[in-house]
């Protein structure tokens, strides 16, 4: 599989060649480039793991929000402990997810679906 970027807007195109024009910005053929090999590898290998933190990201949204309904229904303050908690986590938890995609980004672990 082949990868070709375009260089006025990082759209990322699969395939044996590059598109005749970028399907997000419109820029011509010329502006794509192929990644290497090596570039290539760190996109095709971190798709994966992207996907599980962004469906992991989903899910602790979901607990935060279980979280927050168990502290408003305060039926007592042990219940209430465990929700605090919990939502302390979830956002804990996202917070690092969203730093760690943004480290794939910057070294090129991010790109075609
Ligand atoms: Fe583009």
């Amino acid at each position: 599989m082949k990868l070709f970027k375009c260089e006025v807007c990082n759209y990322i195109h699969t395939g044996d060649d590059a598109p005749d024009k970028c399907p997000k910005c419109g820029a011509p053929k010329e502006k794509f480039a192929e990644l290497n090999e090596e570039a290539t590898t760190k996109v095709v290998r971190s798709e994966f793991s992207n996907t599980l933190h962004m469906e992991l990201y989903n899910v602790l949204q979901e607990v935060e929000d279980i979280a927050e309904a168990g502290i408003e229904d305060d039926l007592d303050p042990g219940c209430v402990a465990i929700f605090n908690k919990a939502k302390e986590q979830a956002i804990f938890l996202r917070k690092m997810i969203v730093a760690e995609l943004e480290i794939h980004m910057k070294k090129g672990k991010w790109g075609a679906e």
